[in-house]
């Protein structure tokens, strides 16, 4: 078995050679070897999901920013709403709630909040009507939720002109309930059933949460914590050699970021660059939390679900000096391995002629700095095209593309088997990166995956065998694989956990 396996390697070995030669006599290269890296997701950019924790200090924690509320009122037994999603009045007409009826939070300190509805207006006043027609959260009311005491959902909402809100009828909210009383009755129209339809636990939340006086101590504890010197040192003996690295845009301004953004983790990103230098491994920049946020997701620092990044020329200007600033801080470190321009812009929210302008400036902001390192550009997620990225990575020296490969987020893998799964990896995923990767076009990277997925109750063997398939694919990939990520709360999306439970084999 043993000679069999190493037989195999040989040959493996010079199929490789082959290749190279192959693709050199194309006039590209390979990389200069093919990355296997893994993410070191959520240490300088919260996710709250990997380290739950993080949040457990934070008073009045089920309402940060983005947290999405609806609010029914039991005299009319209705929703309140957002006519026509936002632009006018508010009412309480509606029998079930989706977008219209959900107002999302924005924390001004504990108790005090303002609410913008779903074409992104904040709700203030018009007279005594309640409406939502401004743009700018500073000309919005300011919110107190009152809450029942004991376990109950039922509160009231008082305005910061000192009047609570009222239904007082399906097409009249107003803000002028002067006294209320304790009993919290089906007759009184400042009552409403609350729901928390949606949560979001990023930098934003984290940060603003906590507020300015906590929060600087709570960060550096993570960052401090979260992965160490010593975490370097094992994912250099576990067969790995370069670590993507997601930071946000405020990294930068460091070490005074604007608020409520805190200081010192640039300060973390130096030293994972010595080391790294130290362990022999290279860095991938990657650029997750893009300035108003490239896909309203928690994880590009979204404060309540909106996507702003790209709307303005300024955003994007903003965006190249980050690039520059990081590019210029790090080009001489022999561990600077690639700049990750944006990670996953949203399809349709940024479009393809935003990105495009932003990835030249970009590509040449790293330029201005290092010939050497490989400029990455993530596909847009929910394009339906992955080559839309192509002439102008054509038109680049060193680029590379990026894409995510989870059997996750889709129904389609909701009902799939192991098998299924499996099989998946083998045989469309494999194409996928096929129809990816050309003799003149940029190096492919598979800059996210997880050896998880929608099975429940499968074994370690399921998982081995799910892992080993994503290795095989993947490692074909031009210029390497990243797994997200290195420590997560949830097993399997921990690679130090797979690995040193036997999961995953390098
Ligand atoms: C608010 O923003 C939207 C979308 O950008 C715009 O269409 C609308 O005119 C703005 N409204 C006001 C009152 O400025
Ligand atoms: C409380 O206020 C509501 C609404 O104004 C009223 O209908 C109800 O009778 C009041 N209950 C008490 C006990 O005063
Ligand atoms: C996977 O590829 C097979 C064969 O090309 C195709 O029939 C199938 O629809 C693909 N599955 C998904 C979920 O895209």
């Amino acid at each position: 078995m043993a000679n069999c396996v190493s037989h195999h390697k040989i040959w493996l070995l010079n199929l490789l050679t082959f290749f190279t030669v192959l693709s050199l006599s194309n006039g590209r290269s390979n990389a200069e070897f093919p990355v296997k890296a893994v993410n070191l997701g959520g240490w300088l950019v919260t996710e709250g999901w990997m380290k739950p924790s993080l949040f457990d200090g934070i008073p009045n924690k089920d309402f940060l920013d983005g947290t999405a509320l609806q609010f029914k009122s039991v005299t009319t037994g209705k929703y309140l709403c957002a006519e026509s999603g936002g632009g006018t009045i508010i009412v309480a007409n509606r029998r079930a709630a989706s977008g219209w009826e959900t107002f999302s939070l924005w924390r001004l300190d504990e108790n005090t909040f303002r609410f913008r509805v779903f074409n992104k207006q904040f709700v203030g006043l018009d007279g005594i009507k309640v409406v939502a027609v401004s743009n700018i959260s500073t000309d919005s009311l300011t919110f107190h939720v009152v809450k029942e005491s004991g376990d109950s959902n039922r509160v009231r909402i008082r305005a910061s002109n000192g009047y609570f809100l009222q239904a007082k009828t399906e097409d009249v909210v107003t803000a002028d309930a002067s006294k209320v009383n304790n009993s919290w009755g089906n007759d009184d129209p400042s009552v409403f059933v609350m729901t928390i339809a949606g949560v979001m636990h990023g930098e934003f939340q984290v940060t603003n949460g906590y507020g300015p006086t906590k929060a600087p101590q709570v960060m550096k504890e993570h960052w401090s914590t979260f992965i160490v010197e010593d975490d370097f040192k094992f994912i250099a003996s576990s067969g790995l050699n370069a670590v993507r690295i997601p930071i946000g845009w405020w990294i930068a301004s460091d070490p005074t970021p604007p608020p409520p953004y805190v200081g010192g983790s640039l300060h973390v990103l130096d030293n994972a660059f010595s080391w790294s230098l130290k362990y022999g491994l290279k860095i991938i920049l990657d650029l997750h939390a893009a300035p108003g946020s490239q896909n309203g997701f928690e994880h590009s620092s979204s404060r309540d679900g909106s996507l702003e990044w790209g709307k303005t020329d300024e955003t994007i200007q903003e965006t190249v000096r980050v690039i520059e600033f990081l590019t210029a801080r790090y080009a001489k470190s022999p561990s600077l391995y690639a700049v990750e321009l944006i990670n996953e812009p949203f399809s349709p929210g940024v479009t393809l002629e935003t990105l495009n302008k932003y990835y030249k400036a970009g590509y040449e902001a790293v330029r201005k700095h290092s010939s050497s390192a490989y400029v990455v550009l993530s596909n847009r997620l929910g394009s339906a095209d992955p080559r839309e990225l192509f002439p102008l990575a054509n038109g680049f020296e060193r680029s590379v593309i990026d894409v995510h490969y989870y059997n996750l987020f889709q129904d389609v893998f909701n009902a799939m088997t192991v098998q299924q799964n499996i099989d998946f990896i083998y045989n469309n995923r494999s194409s996928q990166l096929t129809h990816l990767t050309t003799s003149n076009g940029p190096l492919t990277f598979v800059g996210e995956w997880v050896a998880e997925w929608q099975v429940s109750g499968s074994t370690k063997e399921d998982y081995q065998r799910f892992a080993k398939a994503q290795l095989d694919v993947y490692g074909r990939a031009t210029f390497g694989w990243a797994y997200w990520a290195l420590k997560n709360v949830n097993n399997h999306w921990s690679l130090e956990w797979m690995i040193k439970n036997g999961y995953i084999n390098l």
